[in-house]
């Protein structure tokens, strides 16, 4: 697929076919909304951290931009040390439009100029530094898991930066904790069997992606056999106990939904049917309507600045 700018708006309603893992990404679109919002405080606070060092006036590229929580965190963290450019790459045209949209008009209120650039493409197929020349910060979070080959996707975002400049990985941390142990439906333990069903799920997703390369080692030494100097990770929480706002009830449903469909094959009948309790607006096991919903999840970035 040839790399472009990309006006927003572009009206593509099929299963997306510019990525390697079988996943219908522009589906996902109002999970990551929602799941923007609910880390938000925590990504302003990422980004105004990741900014802190560069240059003035400096780019930064986000690869893999989902929804564009984050690109509107950088965009409000370039802002308020004088402006900048905010790059968004990713290979799901409905995405990148909606991430465009929240990251401009994020640039809109603020009174030091930031330019939001979004550039079409598929990364593992497409040199960064050919798409976006070269930046100070290249922030890729939860992507590179998704590429055939994820040492050679790491070289390409290294390739991207400036000398000095910094490369941000979100990769791994802790999967979110949302439903009690005992959820008075079906046999306690629910949450675990599902979370051994998403890990099955993606040991496959992952063995599925076609010319998938082996990664036998942790993100540090990636990033260090990468080139670069000052390896470093640090990881941030989101918590929010019960009773929790209706906004991570909602979460919470989609994630139970989309935990039950990627595990559906691995989950015994008797939990597939409590799920669907849990899933049914009108049974008082509704996890929608539970007080007793909540939300605890880590987050790891992985450093390394380019020599
Ligand atoms: C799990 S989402 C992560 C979104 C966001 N970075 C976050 O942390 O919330 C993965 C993102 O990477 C994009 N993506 C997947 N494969 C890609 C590829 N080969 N090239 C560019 N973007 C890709 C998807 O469209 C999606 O926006």
């Amino acid at each position: 697929m040839a790399a472009h700018s990309h006006t927003p708006a572009n009206p593509h309603t099929h299963a997306n076919p510019h990525t390697h893992d079988g996943i219908d990404w522009s589906n996902r679109l109002t999970t990551f909304r929602r799941a923007d919002e609910l880390d938000a405080e925590n990504r302003r606070v990422v980004a105004r951290r990741l900014v802190r060092p560069l240059p003035e006036t400096p780019t930064v590229v986000d690869v893999g931009s989902g929804a564009g929580g984050m690109a509107v965190a950088l965009v409000e963290a370039l802002a308020a040390r004088g402006g900048g450019t905010v790059v968004l790459v990713d290979a799901v045209p409905e995405l990148l439009d909606a991430a465009t949209t929240a990251a401009r008009a994020a640039a809109a209120y603020e009174p030091k100029p930031v330019h939001v650039r979004p550039v079409l493409a598929d990364v593992a197929t497409e040199r960064v530094l050919d798409l976006v020349g070269p930046v100070d910060l290249v922030w890729a979070a939860r992507v590179v898991h998704h590429l055939p080959d994820e040492r050679a996707a790491v070289a390409s975002l290294v390739d991207a930066l400036a000398s000095d400049g910094w490369l941000a990985l979100g990769e791994g941390g802790l999967e979110p904790q949302f439903l009690p142990w005992d959820l008075g439906v079906g046999e306690p333990g629910l949450p675990h069997r599902l979370m051994a069903a998403r890990a099955e799920w993606f040991v496959r997703m992952k063995q599925d992606i076609q010319g998938v390369v082996p990664l036998p080692v942790g993100w540090n030494v990636v990033l260090t056999d990468a080139g670069l100097l000052d390896v470093t990770a640090f990881s941030y929480l989101n918590d929010q106990p019960a009773p929790a706002s209706s906004l991570v009830k909602e979460w919470a449903v989609e994630q139970l939904r989309w935990l039950a469909e990627v595990g559906a094959d691995r989950l015994h009948p008797a939990d597939r049917r409590t799920v669907a309790r849990l899933l049914d607006p009108d049974d008082t096991a509704y996890v929608g309507a539970r007080d007793d919903v909540y939300l605890l999840s880590a987050s790891t970035i992985h450093l390394g600045r380019k020599p």
